[in-house]
């Protein structure tokens, strides 16, 4: 391996319109400080014979060599869910673990237990779908109030498991299985060590070696050392990372035995294959696909009174904070702009003053908190309204899956270094046609279901929600990786030639995390 530098010097440029481009200037970026010059005419040499490899292996090589380079982003083009699903298991089937309790079921149980300051039990009840909203119905119609609860935005392990074990195209039989689905509760697993002092890291990891020892038991991994196998985490990427004893989190992805297993999360690695953002839980979860329909229509035709607003918390920011200059912007323009304080813990016990806000404005801001992504993204786009991104990587590189390919037409882009030189987003937001803004909001609701859970058993008839997106895109990317050999064992050489890029991007260590937030905060 290269030895790492602790000075990179830019950012790597993250998604360029042609797949083999955006590959060749990350690679570029990503490699500049590390390599002399002719390593890189090297890497590059080989680079392009690893890419007429690929190219000739496959039976049509023009159009699969584009969708080979979309791996590290996603291989399933993300569409509207209108778009008809299939009713055969086209995709293939997956098979549940059946894991000692101690890894989900006996979790739940001490619900009690699972954070230091309060029990996570009324969070977690309903299957983690949660408590049902209360207040609600002076807001949105009255027959749509049952499709609506608190949700915990940490449910996720739940919420998933749940559906999986009654989703359609689930076998009993391992033989049968395209992919390998382990319901291990990995977030609720190490939640509870996160914030007390005395944990050591072998308490945080515990849980999640004994499962891959477990699971690397099984007469079922060795068929592919893990690449046909997923399991879903309900926490940031960032909280299983942990590279050095007493920092943060559990090392939960940089185990071994972790390394080729798809993860799905609610905040990914955006340079590590193996990640795979998903929504975050949001309060709605329709159970038919007239709930959806019904509540498109309200989004749609709902009127707006705010241009845009922000939900956050107000106090508590330090001066050059970026969300407090997008708060001290919202105050001064509080003609156009509406703040939801959510100090404290305010939000988190659920309130209506969100939802209400999001369906009165036609735009919603979406700055990086202390990770890149927010629930708030889902809760604004759940009601119609546009969101307004300052970081590419707060949703543009993570749910490539769920999101139209064009941010630009759901979404707003401004610089965060602009609104630092004091550009005004009203100002943005305002040179913005009726026309573009109603399209817009259009392009948002038809995704929408994309990116909501539905409390269904069996699906949402008809219409694809985030868990469907999201195991449909697992299982065809197993199947993709048979068809087109894209596993290391291919790799190796390239590897051993000296080109590790691809672990480079695969499996980043803390100090590059940390650069990476670095350059995108400054
Ligand atoms: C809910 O109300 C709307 C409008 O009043 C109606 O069209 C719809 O059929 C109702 N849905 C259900 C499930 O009752
Ligand atoms: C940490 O300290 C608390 C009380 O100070 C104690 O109850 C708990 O068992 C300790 N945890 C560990 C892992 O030692
Ligand atoms: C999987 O393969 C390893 C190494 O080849 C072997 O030691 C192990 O017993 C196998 N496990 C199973 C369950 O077949
Ligand atoms: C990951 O996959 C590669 C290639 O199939 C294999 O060589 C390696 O042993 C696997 N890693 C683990 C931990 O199973
Ligand atoms: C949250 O809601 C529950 C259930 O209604 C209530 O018992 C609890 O006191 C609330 N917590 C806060 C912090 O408001
Ligand atoms: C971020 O995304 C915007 C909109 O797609 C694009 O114009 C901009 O170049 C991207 N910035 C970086 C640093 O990739």
């Amino acid at each position: 391996m290269l030895p790492i530098s602790d000075k990179p010097s830019s950012e790597p440029t993250a998604k360029p319109k042609t797949p083999v481009l955006d590959r060749k200037n990350s690679f570029n970026t990503l490699l500049k400080p590390y390599l002399s010059r002719s390593w890189l005419f090297i890497s590059i040499f080989l680079l392009q014979i690893l890419l007429l490899f690929m190219a000739r292996s496959l039976p049509n090589s023009s159009t699969s060599i584009s969708t080979q380079h979309q791996h590290f982003a996603s291989p399933i083009a993300p569409s509207p869910s209108s778009s008809p699903i299939k009713t055969h298991c086209t995709f293939g089937k997956v098979f549940i673990y059946d894991l000692p309790p101690m890894f989900n079921y006996e979790l739940v149980q001490n619900c009690d237990d699972l954070n230091p300051w309060t029990s996570r039990c009324e969070a977690l009840s309903n299957h983690g779908y949660g408590r049902r909203a209360t207040g609600l119905s002076e807001i949105i119609p009255e027959n749509l109030t049952n499709a609506w609860y608190w949700t915990d935005q940490f449910a996720l392990e739940l919420i998933f498991h749940n559906r999986m074990k009654n989703y359609r195209c689930r076998t009993l039989e391992p033989e049968s299985a395209t992919a390998f689905y382990i319901p291990f509760y990995a977030g609720l697993a190490v939640g509870k060590y996160l914030w007390s002092d005395n944990s050591t890291g072998k308490d945080r990891d515990r849980h999640c070696e004994m499962m891959l020892k477990w699971v690397q038991n099984q007469p079922y991994w060795n068929r592919s050392n893990g690449w046909d196998h997923f399991i879903s985490m309900g926490r940031i990427t960032w909280d299983f990372r942990r590279s050095k004893d007493r920092d943060w989190g559990s090392r939960c992805i940089y185990l071994p035995g972790m390394r080729n297993i798809t993860r799905l999360l609610i905040e990914r690695n955006s340079w590590d294959y193996f990640d795979i953002g998903v929504p975050y839980p949001s309060g709605f979860h329709p159970s038919s696909s007239s709930d959806v329909k019904q509540w498109q229509h309200f989004v749609r035709t709902r009127h707006r009174k705010t241009l845009y607003c922000f939900a956050g918390a107000t106090r508590g920011f330090i001066k050059n904070d970026f969300r407090g200059l997008l708060l001290s912007q919202c105050f001064s323009e509080s003609d156009s702009c509406r703040v939801v304080d959510c100090g404290g813990s305010k939000c988190s016990n659920g309130t209506s003053a969100i939802l209400e806000t999001f369906l009165d404005s036609d735009f919603c801001l979406q700055p990086r908190g202390d990770s890149f992504t927010r629930r708030s993204i889902f809760d604004c786009m759940v009601a119609g309204s546009i969101p307004v991104f300052f970081w590419n990587r707060t949703a543009y590189y993570q749910y490539e899956w769920f999101l139209p390919g064009e941010p630009g037409s759901y979404s707003v882009y401004i610089d965060r270094n602009d609104v630092k030189n004091g550009k005004s987003i009203k100002g943005v937001l305002k040179k913005i046609s009726r026309e573009e803004v109603r399209k817009m909001r259009e392009k948002v609701i038809d995704y929408l279901p994309n990116i909501v859970y539905g409390k269904t058993s069996e699906g949402l008839e008809g219409i694809r929600d985030a868990f469907d997106v999201a195991v449909e895109g697992v299982l065809s990317r197993v199947k993709e990786q048979e068809e087109t050999g894209y596993k290391w064992r291919n790799w190796k050489n390239v590897e051993l030639a000296g080109l590790p890029i691809i672990i480079l991007m695969l499996r980043m260590k803390k100090s590059e995390v940390l650069f990476l937030e670095r350059t995108e905060k400054q």
